[in-house]
């Protein structure tokens, strides 16, 4: 399979391992990934209280980010991190920690990473945005001009991906925004502003979707649920075992109650804070204070989930429980990709790899 080159790194086979927030995508994983010729991705979600769990001292965003990116770097290999715009609290001080860890790229996405060249320089660390369409692309190239940057890369996701969606509900069923047909214009866009490489992501499942992708053009992939159900994610035994059982109509789009970042969300329909919000079982709480929003004036407010359980479940306690964080006192909510049904053994990331990259394996 072709290399793809990104900033000053040449990854051996074009496969970025998406990152997995709550607590999925962690060092385990990433460090197997980068070890296998990918790159491996670890998520800056809620990573204080992950990490000042684990070494059992705490810790701010900025130390704990310092800590992961650092494990995950142990054994060699390429490791990026995934920096969600939506995480408002928490998100230059990532953007800084990254960076000044080397980490080899800051993937970022849930919402539209205007700012990301301007917080701090980056060095070597590749700046990756993450869009839903041309025109996201075509005004993060405008505004990163002005600070006199373009991005390293593009990761194009399109509606079958799991995590949050960059699309309405209409627009997730209607053809016209397959990914198919999105690669074309945003390939074309790249080309334009330096001929940066493109990154499909979302419902890529096996070596002949990769391929087939490769030949329409993009440079790369991003996969998210195959790495789920590995060993080395930190998913917790439970949230892997759904995933085996999941069946497509397991599958579904949360909008109301949905995430309080205000994206559609893809869930399993079954996840237990998923079925207690839709009843609105649980009283509005959160006590995480990551997803905030802006006032009129511009100051940030609570997350919305803290005082409406109607129209939002609380994403982070739910995906912290789902990657064993307070099991007993939240429910978990599950998120995964389309093709999650698909998914019928948990595999070693090797297996795994060794799988994608074999010309022969069967779909
Ligand atoms: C469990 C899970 C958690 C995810 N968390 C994030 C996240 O925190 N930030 C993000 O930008 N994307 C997130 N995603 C999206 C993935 O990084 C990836 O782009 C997407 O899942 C690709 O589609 P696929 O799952 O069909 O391969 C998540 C996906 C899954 C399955």
């Amino acid at each position: 399979m072709k290399t793809l080159k990104i900033k000053g790194i040449t990854l051996n086979t074009p496969i970025i391992q998406g990152g997995m927030g709550v607590g999925v995508s962690l060092y385990p994983l990433a460090k197997a990934v980068a070890k296998e010729g990918g790159l491996g991705v670890i998520s800056s979600a809620c990573l204080d209280r992950i990490v000042s769990k684990r070494i059992g001292k705490r810790v701010n965003i900025y130390e704990a980010v310092l800590n992961e990116v650092s494990e995950a770097k142990k054994e060699g290999g390429f490791v990026g991190i995934n920096i969600m715009v939506a995480l408002m609290r928490d998100y230059k001080d990532s953007v800084i920690a990254a960076i000044d860890a080397k980490t080899d790229a800051i993937i970022s996405g849930a919402g539209l990473p205007l700012a990301l060249p301007s917080i701090y320089k980056p060095g070597d660390t590749a700046l990756i945005p993450i869009v839903s369409s041309a025109r996201a692309l075509d005004i993060i190239c405008k505004r990163w001009q002005k600070a006199g940057y373009r991005p390293d890369a593009v990761v194009l996701e399109g509606p079958l991906a799991g995590g949050h969606l960059g699309f309405s509900v209409e627009q997730i069923d209607n053809q016209d925004y397959s990914l198919e047909k999105l690669l074309p214009p945003v390939k074309e866009l790249a080309m334009k502003n330096g001929d940066f490489p493109v990154i499909v992501a979302g419902g890529i499942y096996s070596n002949s979707d990769i391929k087939k992708f490769l030949k329409m053009g993009a440079d790369g992939v991003q996969m998210g649920t195959r790495f789920l159900a590995t060993y080395e994610s930190s998913a917790d035994e439970l949230y892997k075992q759904a995933v085996l059982k999941a069946t497509k109509n397991d599958i579904l789009v949360a909008v109301k109650p949905g995430s309080p970042c205000g994206l559609p969300f893809r869930v399993l329909k079954d996840s237990p804070m998923f079925v207690s919000a839709q009843k609105a079982l649980r009283k509005p709480k959160c006590n995480k204070g990551y997803v905030l929003t802006k006032d009129e004036k511009g100051n940030y407010t609570v997350c919305p989930a803290k005082v409406d359980n109607v129209n939002y479940f609380c994403i982070c306690n739910g995906l912290l429980s789902s990657a064993g964080y307070n099991p007993t006192e939240e429910e978990p909510l599950y998120t995964v990709g389309t093709n999650a049904y698909r998914i019928d053994k948990i595999l070693s990331v090797k297996e795994l790899m060794d799988e994608l990259c074999h010309p022969n394996q069967p779909d």
